[in-house]
């Protein structure tokens, strides 16, 4: 039986204000404004606040994390802990409702949230989320869009593409730490073999690769592939984006 997630209302205001700098970041400073209008960090808010449902995590310092977990994109720091620690720290001095303390807690947090190894409750709780939202369909658009603009800053065109694609997305999905989080995996990535083996694979991967060179963000390829192909594979994006497996 899942536990209802319980907040008083300061916090619940104080986690929107969160929200708020945290999206303004994301969508306004990290990669330049690239990724202007994503969903990514509301995304992994709804699946953190799922699986904190079965789990005895501290139900605010989570969503803070899980609000903040990706802030050090906007100064590019992607995985150095302590350097994550410092940045996050810093960005949370903004809020003065939170103690000392939490902000310390909450940094900590995101910055073991990268590997999730050793890490507490709590981080590898963001850290799953984080996995879920970068799974299944969704997984595969944004996997491309990252191998295109950041990897081999190319339009990816090639079997050998496609077979990095489907080997990144395979490792990923045996990293996350809670079994409630292997199931929704599981679960998303029950798409995966009908793509890979689908006649039009590499056709797709091509379409998508050339709209993520053209500046288009993963939210946007996503409704483009929904319209053009009617593929159960690409139907279930749309659950993905809504988050609508979450039941
Ligand atoms: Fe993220």
């Amino acid at each position: 039986m899942k536990k209802s997630i319980d907040l008083e209302p300061k916090q619940t205001e104080l986690l929107a204000k969160i929200g708020q700098a945290a999206i303004n970041l994301d969508w306004n400073i990290a990669f330049s404004g690239k990724s202007y209008g994503n969903h990514h960090l509301e995304r992994v808010n709804k699946i953190t606040s799922y699986l904190l449902s079965e789990v005895p995590a501290d139900v605010f310092l989570t969503l803070a994390a899980a609000w903040v977990h990706d802030t050090t994109l906007a100064v590019e720091l992607d995985d150095d802990p302590d350097s994550i620690f410092s940045f996050t720290l810093s960005f949370l001095e903004q809020f003065q409702d939170l103690a000392e303390a939490q902000r310390r807690e909450i940094a900590r947090c995101v910055s073991s949230h990268e590997t999730g190894d050793n890490a507490s409750l709590e981080a590898q709780i963001v850290h799953d989320a984080d996995v879920i939202d970068k799974s299944g369909m969704l997984g595969v658009i944004r996997h491309i869009w990252k191998m295109t603009n950041m990897i081999h800053s190319r339009v990816l065109d090639s079997a050998e593409d496609v077979a990095e694609l489907h080997a990144h997305l395979q490792s990923r999905a045996v990293k996350v730490k809670t079994p409630l989080a292997m199931e929704l995996i599981q679960k998303l990535n029950l798409a995966l073999p009908d793509f890979f083996e689908h006649p039009q694979c590499q056709e797709i991967v091509f379409f998508i690769s050339e709209r993520a060179n053209q500046g288009k963000i993963s939210d946007e390829i996503a409704d483009e592939l929904i319209q053009k192909y009617e593929f159960s594979f690409i139907s279930s994006l749309k659950s993905q984006i809504e988050c609508s497996y979450l039941v």
